[in-house]
């Protein structure tokens, strides 16, 4: 019997703060209908300049790592997806190895495809314990970005911050995945790009929308010819925003034979319980399919275990994976126990005018930040440059 490998503990983090989408509608003249129901977003975290890519990312997995579970001694690969990087060359995962003290005797690095590169750091670290390579070691994958569109354009609404650490592992206490199984789909479009001197994104909206149906489509009929015969209890998508998550099923159910009204009935049981947190972040890049099974498990692992589960991960430009896991007996007490929101429990809701004043912040050289701002006690923060170089502390 094969020995099952997948998700053995997830944690999270966030910004301090958020925008509120009521009001971002309110200040840019469109009806709230237009954000909240139109494109199903409520809030979008707001990251201030200390709470950067690296700084989230420790965050998400030193709450991880806090767990008495886990031995950090035991992992052997760091892999971090990111979109959002802060330096060309130096990995995030290089200074999470450094902050967290996780063993020399390691391989870390970041993997990248907009927002792909979480899964495939997840399905790397799938592929290095099937393989053998790990000799029994675990593995820290964590996604971690921020979002950025220009301000008052149509991608403003869609932003984003935070970051998901997961701790894989075999026998894994939350999610077993169905490794060599899943449905893989590529082509080079131009739907989403970031030059390397722009924090924001350029994207062709409409485009992006149909790359991603098209890329679901193509990653879904090949997951359906390779994978076990079976029902999926739930499913993840990537979440850009809310709606776009409503169009995927629609899509994967017209591909199962299902009529729209049928695929849309389906929507509450099988995919609502996904987006509760989605919707308290808005989009987070790599993170954002996990933030969807983070919600998923919390709200619903008590009747989902032993169930399987459909995971679809999208990365523009394009990549994309569909794949599947099972969520595994004694998911719930564990997730009850790890309080995964508590995160988003204590936020502070920032107004139009402070938002704007973060956003203004960004656009100054990183060299201009000095301090570690509101950090709370035990969060890492960036504290600016020494010597070009960039510098992190823990709060006390
Ligand atoms: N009340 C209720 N609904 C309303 C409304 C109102 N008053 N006004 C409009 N709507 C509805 C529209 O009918 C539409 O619904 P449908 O999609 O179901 O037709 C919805 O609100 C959005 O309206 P528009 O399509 O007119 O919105 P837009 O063109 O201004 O922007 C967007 C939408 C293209 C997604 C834009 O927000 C954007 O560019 N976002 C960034 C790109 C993105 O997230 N792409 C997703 C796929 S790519 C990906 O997933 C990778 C990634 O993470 C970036």
């Amino acid at each position: 019997m094969t020995i099952p490998i997948g998700i053995d503990c997830i944690a999270l983090a966030a910004p301090q703060g958020y925008l509120d989408l009521t009001d971002l509608a309110e200040a840019r003249g469109v009806p709230p209908g237009k954000y909240v129901e139109g494109l199903g977003v409520r809030r979008m975290a707001v990251a201030q300049p200390w709470e950067d890519p690296v700084a989230l990312a420790a965050n998400a997995a030193s709450r991880l790592l806090s767990d008495p579970s886990i031995d950090r001694a035991r992992i052997g690969l760091c892999i971090v997806g990111t979109e959002t990087a802060v330096d060309h060359s130096k990995p995030i995962a290089a200074w999470l190895h450094g902050l967290l003290g996780l063993p020399q005797p390691a391989r870390a690095y970041d993997a990248r495809h907009a927002c792909f590169g979480g899964t495939a750091g997840l399905l790397t670290a799938i592929d290095w314990i099937a393989s053998g390579s790990a000799r029994g070691r675990t593995a820290l994958v964590v996604c971690s970005d921020i979002a950025r569109y220009e301000l008052r354009s149509p991608g403003e609404p869609t932003q984003g911050a935070g970051a998901v650490a997961l701790l894989i592992s075999e026998r894994p206490r939350l999610l077993a995945i169905e490794a060599g199984t899943s449905g893989s789909y590529s082509r080079n479009v131009d739907d989403f790009w970031r030059p390397l001197d722009r924090k924001e994104a350029l994207v062709d909206g409409q485009l992006s929308v149909q790359c991603y149906l098209d890329a679901l489509g193509g990653a879904y009929s090949e997951w359906k010819k390779v994978a076990p015969a079976g029902a999926l209890a739930r499913r993840c998508y990537h979440v850009p925003y809310g709606k776009m998550a409503r169009k995927a099923h629609r899509h994967a159910r017209r591909i199962d034979g299902l009529t729209d009204q049928e695929a849309d009935d389906s929507f509450a049981a099988e995919v609502a319980p996904s987006l509760l947190l989605p919707a308290e972040v808005g989009n987070v890049y790599t993170g954002s399919l996990y933030f969807a099974v983070a919600s998923l498990l919390r709200a619903e692992a008590a009747v989902l275990e032993g169930q399987r589960v459909g995971l679809f991960s999208y990365g523009s430009g394009c990549t994309a994976e569909f794949f599947a896991g099972r969520v595994a007996e004694g998911a719930a007490a564990l997730c009850a126990g790890l309080d995964l929101a508590q995160p988003l429990s204590s936020r502070r809701r920032y107004s139009i005018a402070e938002y704007e004043a973060i956003r203004a912040a960004d656009t100054q050289p990183d060299h201009a930040w000095r301090g570690s701002g509101d950090a709370r006690p035990g969060e890492f923060a960036f504290v600016g440059l020494e010597a070009g170089a960039r510098r992190y502390l823990q709060a006390r």
